[in-house]
């Protein structure tokens, strides 16, 4: 059996390591790997291939940035031909960014089947790229392989058939557990003058948030007020990196930034922090496992289980809100949470015995 195995962007990375990891472990299959290269810094993009020891990219398609139409046509342009000369049983794809779904329905449209890894997840708001993506990538999927029970009411809600449906754990989770020891020798703390459970961890990216100055100079206002409390550091992504400069924010008192970090450093910073605040997707189920508190700064999320059994608090985007979530939370001490059911390092395994059938 032959799979081709998909990634594009920064969060794709940890998701696919352990697949390629556990796929290689077995003789009867054979994968390659296909970067879209919708990411393509050095630290955005090779850093993570280094340290997670991910293998070469068998084929790059070098696509790169552009509008959402330009991007995902520009990857099923360039992915056809991969697949026909190749001619996998399945294609796999990881998350919900536009390779994601690019290369799900390039590969349906010449009846290769696909499998979805982190299937199920709904923010219920169409207004977020990564929703889009998350639907229409399920909608054409013949496996769907799930980290939460809401992804499977969700799958159930929308038609799909229950044979179709499986509920694995979480790859990201693996990946954390599997490098946990190495990224505790990270140096990252010493190197920013930090100490463990002296700051808190900040990042920023949804488009929603930054890319509108109106919307974001007040948000990081009320950021900028939480740092005089409890030092922030903020590693920015490049997206963010314009909208900093627009609102003339590059430097303010307590607000460490740094350049977008490696795994390694980053998972020991997160694991080291007092609170995380993000309108990240991952991060939430990151902190999660670590048992570091998390403010989710967005109105909605597609991980409600990190809310119900975990350590994240849905604080929306009003900035006295956050301030003041931000402010109780470093107050009271940490509450009770718990890792949910098959976030135990094993799903890469449980995702590929089904494959392999
Ligand atoms: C993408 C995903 C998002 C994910 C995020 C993680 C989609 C729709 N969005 O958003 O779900 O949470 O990745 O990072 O797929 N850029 C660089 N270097 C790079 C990559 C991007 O400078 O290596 C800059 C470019 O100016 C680009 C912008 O960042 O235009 C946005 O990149 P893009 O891939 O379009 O979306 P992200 O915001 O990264």
């Amino acid at each position: 059996m032959k799979i081709l195995a998909v990634v594009g962007a920064r969060p794709n990375f940890m998701k696919i390591a352990p697949l390629l990891h556990e796929m290689r472990s077995r003789p009867s299959l054979t994968s390659l790997l296909v970067h879209t290269g919708q990411h393509y810094d050095e630290k955005m993009s090779k850093l993570f291939f280094e340290q997670l020891h991910i293998p070469r990219p068998d084929v790059d398609l070098e696509v790169g940035s552009g509008s959402h139409a330009v991007q995902t046509a520009e990857v099923m342009r360039r992915f056809e031909p991969v697949l026909l000369e190749h001619r996998p049983d399945v294609v796999l794809v990881v998350g919900d960014v536009n390779s994601t779904l690019a290369c799900a329905l390039t590969a349906v449209k010449l009846g290769i089947e696909v499998a979805h890894v982190e299937a199920g997840l709904r923010s219920f708001d169409r207004t977020m790229p990564e929703e889009i993506n998350r639907l229409l990538t399920d909608a054409i999927s013949r496996w769907l392989f799930v980290t939460e029970p809401s992804g499977v009411t969700n799958l159930k809600r929308e038609g799909i058939p229950d044979e179709r449906i499986y509920l694995v754990g979480n790859v990201m989770i693996d990946t954390l557990l599997r490098c946990r020891d190495r990224a505790e020798e990270s140096g990252i703390l010493e190197q920013l003058g930090l100490r463990s459970g002296g700051y808190g961890v900040l990042t920023l990216h949804r488009p929603a948030n930054v890319d509108d100055p109106a919307q974001f100079a007040p948000l990081f206002a009320a950021l900028a007020r939480i740092a005089r409390r409890l030092p922030l550091v903020f590693p920015v992504h490049p997206r963010t990196r314009k909208s900093l400069a627009a609102i003339g924010a590059e430097t303010t008192p307590g607000v460490i930034l740094t350049e977008p970090l490696g795994y390694l450093d980053f998972m020991k910073l997160t694991a080291h922090a007092r609170l995380v605040l993000t309108d990240s997707g991952g991060i939430q189920e990151e902190t999660t496992v670590l048992g570091v508190p998390c403010l989710t700064l967005r109105a909605n999320t597609e991980r409600p289980i990190t809310c119900d059994e975990g350590t994240n608090q849905l604080v929306g985007l009003d900035p006295a809100a956050i301030e003041t979530a931000a402010l109780a939370t470093l107050e009271r001490p940490r509450g009770a949470s718990r890792v949910p059911a098959l976030w135990d390092g094993g799903a890469a395994k449980r995702i590929v015995d089904v494959l392999a059938g």
